[in-house]
C-alpha cells in the first residue's frame, strides 16, 4: 500500500493540550489543515515571535503556508468566523484562497446560542459548564435534521423556510422553559444572508477537496478539538461536548475514508486540566494545584474560566491511546514541573477496595475513584531554553521515560514553553 500522507494531532486529555502549538508546529510541512468536528468552543493559542495567536474555528495551519479547511463536522458560528477573518487579516495574514468552509458544515443559529446560555442556567439538568457557543444544540439539530447547512445558506427559498420554522419552534421552548423574549426570524434571515455573501468565496465541497488533495500525494493534517476525554461517545459522558473529538471523528467529520487516515499524534500536557463539570480523579484542589494554574496560565482561551489542574493521570490517558490508535505523543508544559520537589502520576484507580488501571464507564463511579500514583522525583532547571532531549534534567527523562512505558507510546515532541521554537523534536 501507498504511504499515507494524511495525519492528525489530537488531544488525549480534556482538552487545552496545546494542540494549537503542536499542529502550528507540524503544518509547516502539511498543504491542508482540516478541522473536523466541534466549533467556536475551541480555543487553540499558538505563539509566534512573541505575538499570540488565538484561533477558535480556522484550523492552526493559516500561520504557515497551509491551505486551511473547515469541515462538514464543524458546527459554525458564521458570525464568529468573519470576525475570526477579519482578525487574521488584520494581522496581515491573507485568508482569500487560504480558507475554505465545507458546504455541509452546520450553521450554529441564534437560538442555538440562546438554548444553550439558558440551559445551562437551568437548574435540576445538570450543569455541565459549556462554553456557551451553542455547540450542543447546534449537533442537538444536526440529529434531530433540524440543522442548517452552509448550502442552505444559498438556496434561498428553502432557508428562508426553515429559519421560519425552527425559530417558532425554538421561541416557544425559549418562552416555556426560561421565560426569554422571543428571536425575529426575518431579522436572523436578513442578517444571515448578508454573512452568507460574504462567506461565499470560501465555501467549497470538502469532501472532494481534501480527498483530492489526499490522492495527489500532498500532506493532509487534522487538526482535533476539544481532547478524547470531552468525546461524546467515549468521553465522562455526560460531561463531554457534542462531537467525536478524537481521531474517531475523522471520517464522518470530513468524509475521508478511514483507509486513508495515517499516523494519529496524541497531545498531552506533562500534568492535566479540565475546565467545566465532570470528574477528575487527579485534580489537585490545594495550593498546589493553584501554583500550576499560575505558573502554566491556566485560564481557558475561548471563556477565561480557570482550569482545574492535577497531575497526570494515566488511566484516563491510556483509554484516549485505545480510542485513537495512538503511538506518538507529544507533551507539552514540561518546563511548568520545573521547581516542584515531586511529581506524581496516576497509574491505578481505587473504588470500594478494588484497585483498577480501567477508566471506568460510569461516570458516577470515577468520581469517587481515588488516584494510586507513582512519585518521581522533581528538578529544579529552567527548560525553556532546551532544544535536544538529551540535555533534559535526569529526572524529567525519568518522568517521560516512565510516561512513554506506562502508555506504550513514543514521546516524539517535548513542548518546554509557548513559542513555536520552545520544542524539542525528537527522532
Ligand atoms: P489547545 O486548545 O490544545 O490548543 O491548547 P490551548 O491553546 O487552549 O492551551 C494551551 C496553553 O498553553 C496556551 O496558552 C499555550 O500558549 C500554552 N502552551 C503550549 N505549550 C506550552 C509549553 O510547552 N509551555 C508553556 N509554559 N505553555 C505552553
Ligand atoms: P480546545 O479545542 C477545554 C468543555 C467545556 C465543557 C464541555 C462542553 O481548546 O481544547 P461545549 O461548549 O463543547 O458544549 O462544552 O467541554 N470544552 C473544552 N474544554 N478545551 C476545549 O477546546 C473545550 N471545548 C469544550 O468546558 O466542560
Ligand atoms: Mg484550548
Amino acid at each position: 500500500m501507498a504511504k499515507l500522507t494524511s495525519s492528525c494531532v489530537v488531544g488525549v486529555q480534556w482538552g487545552d493540550e496545546g494542540k494549537g502549538k503542536i499542529v502550528d508546529i507540524l503544518s509547516q510541512k502539511a498543504d491542508l489543515v482540516v478541522r473536523f468536528q466541534g466549533g467556536g468552543n475551541a480555543g487553540h493559542t499558538v505563539v509566534v515571535n512573541g505575538e499570540k495567536h488565538v484561533l477558535h474555528l480556522i484550523p492552526s495551519g493559516i500561520l504557515h503556508k497551509s491551505i486551511c479547511v473547515i469541515a462538514n463536522g464543524v458546527v459554525v458560528d458564521l458570525i464568529q468566523l468573519l470576525e475570526e477573518m477579519e482578525e487574521i487579516k488584520r494581522r496581515g495574514i491573507k485568508v482569500d484562497g487560504r480558507i475554505f468552509l465545507s458546504d455541509r458544515a452546520h450553521v450554529v443559529m441564534p437560538y442555538h446560542k440562546f438554548l444553550d446560555k439558558h440551559s445551562e442556567g437551568a437548574s435540576g439538568t445538570g450543569k455541565i459548564g459549556t462554553t456557551q457557543r451553542g455547540i450542543g444544540p447546534c449537533y442537538a439539530d444536526k440529529a434531530a435534521r433540524k440543522g442548517i447547512r452552509v448550502a442552505d445558506l444559498y438556496n434561498e427559498e428553502f432557508f428562508k423556510e426553515r429559519v421560519f420554522a425552527f425559530t417558532a419552534e425554538k421561541n416557544k421552548i425559549l418562552a416555556a422553559l426560561y421565560g426569554a423574549e422571543p428571536l425575529d426570524a426575518a431579522r436572523i434571515v436578513d442578517e444571515y444572508r448578508g454573512y452568507a455573501a460574504k462567506l461565499k468565496p470560501f465555501i467549497t465541497d470538502a469532501v472532494e477537496m481534501v480527498n483530492g488533495a489526499i490522492d495527489k500525494g500532498k500532506k493532509v493534517l487534522f487538526e482535533g478539538a476539544q481532547g478524547s476525554l470531552l468525546d461524546i461517545d467515549f468521553g465522562t459522558y455526560p460531561f463531554v461536548t457534542s462531537s467525536n473529538s478524537d481521531a474517531c471523528g475523522i471520517s464522518a467529520g470530513t468524509g475521508v475514508p478511514p483507509k486513508k487516515i495515517g499516523k494519529i499524534l496524541g497531545v498531552a500536557k506533562a500534568y492535566c486540566t479540565r475546565v467545566g463539570e465532570g470528574p477528575f480523579p487527579t485534580e489537585l484542589n490545594d495550593a498546589l494545584g493553584e501554583k500550576l494554574r499560575e505558573i502554566g496560565g491556566e485560564y481557558g482561551a475561548t471563556t477565561g474560566r480557570p482550569r482545574r489542574c492535577g497531575w497526570f493521570d494515566g488511566v484516563t490517558s491510556r483509554h484516549a491511546v485505545q480510542i485513537n490508535g495512538i503511538e506518538e505523543v507529544a507533551i507539552t508544559k514540561l518546563d511548568v514541573l520545573s521547581g516542584l520537589d515531586e511529581i506524581k502520576f496516576g497509574i491505578a484507580y481505587q473504588h470500594n477496595g478494588t484497585k483498577t488501571d480501567r477508566m471506568p464507564t460510569d461516570t458516577k463511579v470515577l468520581a469517587q475513584c481515588r488516584p494510586v500514583y507513582k512519585s518521581f522525583k522533581g528538578w529544579k532547571e529552567d527548560l525553556s531554553k532546551v532544544r535536544r532531549y538529551e540535555d533534559l534534567p535526569k529526572a524529567a527523562k525519568i518522568y517521560l521515560n516512565f510516561l512513554e512505558g506506562y502508555l506504550k507510546v513514543k514521546v516524539t515532541m517535548i513542548s518546554v514553553g509557548k513559542d513555536r521554537e520552545k520544542t524539542i523534536l525528537r527522532r
